[in-house]
């Protein structure tokens, strides 16, 4: 507990473009919990370079990442928001958790599979430690909940299996955190292949809306988007294009799906794109001139930047020295 609240953690990585379906699923939800819970908002650039990354672009990417973050809605004063390389306790920490995670659990990961299947050349071991990291980050602000995706849930999982292992030896010194699944989890699918998740990795951008597209080109995917050959405005399975655009539809609206279904009662499915592309800039547009008029003023970011960091290494070197000192090291002089 911080402040009498409970502790939030969750991060995202600055790599690729973010789409409209991380800012649906993942940040906008971010806004709506940072009332009730004191939140840790990460731009977790560690865990990027498991992937190798062209440094300047990393650097850029991150800070239009920590940008956004802030043009969503997450006000830094009340929300920590910092990258995490500027605390170092995570590099700290992740050691000590290495030598309490075993080699058979990481093995066992479906995103090192993956990744290490994509990735066939670089096989580092960073990619397979990579969940430690994530421990981590979590354990170090002793975070009650977690936001994650589907895809993420393996990783929280291995993270409570480490803090017990650790707690059972030691004692009380990590909450176990629970995952945080949003209660309208918005899964906005790709435009062009319905049955397969909006990602910022996809090859055809068609499929995709990102956060940073001007209007025309949304309206151009919007229009592009795959339906069927029903001729009928229906939300039901066997209808994944449909909807999906009647999701997009609601999330950015905030219609129920039966008041959609209703406004578009014999309607085409051509007026359905259109409208659903007005929703989509209706959304965006606000959100993007918010980060333009923010990275017009760079010190005002960097001094979120800079308090942020201190913030969030006050609270990770509690949880810190109290890890060292379980674990045997030895006292600082002060
Ligand atoms: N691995 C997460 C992802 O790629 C990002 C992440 C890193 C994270 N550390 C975290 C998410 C801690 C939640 C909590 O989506």
């Amino acid at each position: 507990m911080i402040n009498d609240k409970k502790v939030l953690f969750s991060g995202m990585q600055a790599t690729g473009n973010l789409t409209l379906g991380n800012y649906l699923g993942a940040l906008k939800n971010w806004v709506t919990l940072s009332d009730e819970y004191e939140c840790f908002y990460s731009v977790v650039d560690m865990h990027s370079i498991t992937v190798r990354q062209d440094p300047a672009t990393l650097r850029k990417r991150a800070r239009a990442l920590l940008t956004l973050y802030i043009a969503a809605g997450l006000d830094p004063k009340k929300n920590c928001i910092y990258y995490q390389s500027h605390v170092s306790g995570h590099a700290e920490l992740a050691w000590i958790l290495n030598c309490f995670t075993y080699m058979g659990e990481l093995s066992r990961m479906t995103q090192f599979k993956d990744k290490s299947a994509k990735h066939a050349d670089n096989i580092n071991a960073g990619l397979f430690t990579y969940p430690v990291l994530m421990a981590a980050d979590i354990l170090l602000y002793q975070a009650d909940v977690v936001p994650v995706g589907i895809d993420q849930m393996q990783h929280l999982e291995l993270t409570r299996d480490i803090a017990t292992r650790f707690n059972n030896i030691y004692g009380d010194v990590f909450t176990i955190p629970e995952a945080y699944i949003g209660k309208v989890g918005a899964k906005i699918m790709s435009l062009q292949e319905p049955s397969k998740k909006m990602s910022k990795s996809d090859e055809n951008p068609n499929g995709s809306i990102y956060l940073m597209d001007d209007p025309d080109t949304i309206m151009r995917k919007c229009k592009r988007a795959v339906t069927d050959s029903e001729a009928c405005i229906a939300y039901r399975e066997e209808q994944p294009g449909l909807k999906n655009l009647l999701d997009i539809y609601c999330a950015c609206t905030g219609r129920t799906t039966e008041e959609a279904l209703r406004e578009f009662e014999g309607k085409g499915y051509g007026d359905l794109k259109m409208a659903v592309g007005e929703a989509v800039v209706s959304v965006l547009k606000p959100l993007q001139d918010e980060v333009a008029r923010l990275e017009k003023d760079k010190a005002y970011i960097d001094s979120i930047i800079k308090e942020n960091a201190e913030k969030a290494s006050y609270f990770a070197n509690k949880t810190l020295r109290k890890v060292q000192r379980k674990v045997g090291f030895p006292d600082r002089i002060r």
